[in-house]
């Protein structure tokens, strides 16, 4: 007998996890994260420095916020709650994820997704899966819990687009590999955080080839979806074609999972972006 088979219980464990890294996105059923009474005044616009696009909490600090001694330290306790409820509500759902979760930044946006006028290529308007510049992940799964907070009931409004292979391969098999020393070079001029992987750079070749593509972004199929003021969903940003059209107010907690927290490998980008090409790349 093979001592390693699936006990029922681990099937019930992984069941959550299995089902969003198949489909990507889960919105949450039932009662989500809540503002208490005292951080109903956080949702002020103002108090973004109006350069950041968001206001955000990570190993740094807060950044991106405009606002005085108390308001800045209420800013922070709400985001360091929130990451703390994203991180809870997650390991409740996805126990697997546990030993290997790893937080990162959160975030506060409480600015009109519709409103500000950015450069294509940082315009979440735009069909994209997510990947960074500055922070290359090496093949980590980049994984989000997002709420919408909006006071006025107003919902987020998303698009999502064709599964990530289909989007992949538009881009994937016209891209060069990097160039010698590239790598190294973006490290060490303190462009990336760490070094790119050929999977990182094939990732954001994925996501810059899409935002700059006026054709595909007029063409491109993609389904609507209305998230309703209190909902909360999870999705895996670096598979999901996904655009914010509109809404104000959402919070939202990033984590990074690596390769062998998956129960279902083959569908992380990764993996895919290797059978596309038929090369390691992470
Ligand atoms: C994005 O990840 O593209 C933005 C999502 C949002 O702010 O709703
Ligand atoms: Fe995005």
């Amino acid at each position: 007998m093979d001592q390693t088979a699936h006990h029922p219980a681990d099937d019930t464990d992984d069941r959550f996890a299995r089902r969003l890294e198949r489909e990507g996105l889960i919105v949450l059923p039932g009662a989500s994260f809540a503002l208490r009474a005292e951080e109903q005044s956080l949702l002020d616009p103002a108090l973004g420095d109006g350069r950041a696009k968001n206001v955000s909490l990570g190993p740094g600090g807060l950044r991106g916020a405009q606002a005085d001694a108390a308001a800045t330290a209420r800013l922070e306790a709400l985001l360091a709650r929130y990451g703390a409820w994203a991180r809870q509500t997650l390991l409740d759902l996805a126990p697997r994820y546990g030993p290997y979760l790893e937080m990162g930044r959160t975030s506060f946006r409480p600015r009109a997704v519709d409103g500000a006028a950015v450069s294509p290529r940082k315009d979440d308007r735009r069909l994209h899966v997510d990947a960074f510049a500055s922070q290359p992940t090496g093949g980590r799964r980049i994984l989000r819990v997002f709420t919408n907070i909006n006071p006025d009931g107003e919902a987020r409004h998303w698009r999502v687009g064709e599964r990530f292979e289909d989007h992949a391969r538009r881009w994937a098999t016209r891209q060069r590999g990097p160039l010698p020393f590239e790598a190294e070079l973006l490290q060490a001029l303190g462009i990336t955080r760490s070094r790119r992987t050929p999977y990182d750079f094939l990732m954001l070749a994925i996501h810059d080839g899409a935002k700059l593509d006026p054709a595909y972004q007029s063409a491109a199929r993609a389904r609507d979806i209305l998230f309703p003021a209190g909902a909360s969903w999870i999705v895996y940003t670096d598979s999901v074609v996904h655009a914010a059209m509109a809404g104000r107010h959402a919070l939202e907690q990033t984590f990074y999972l690596p390769l062998e927290a998956m129960a279902e490998p083959a569908a992380a980008p990764a993996r895919i972006l290797e059978r596309i090409t038929g090369r390691a790349l992470v």
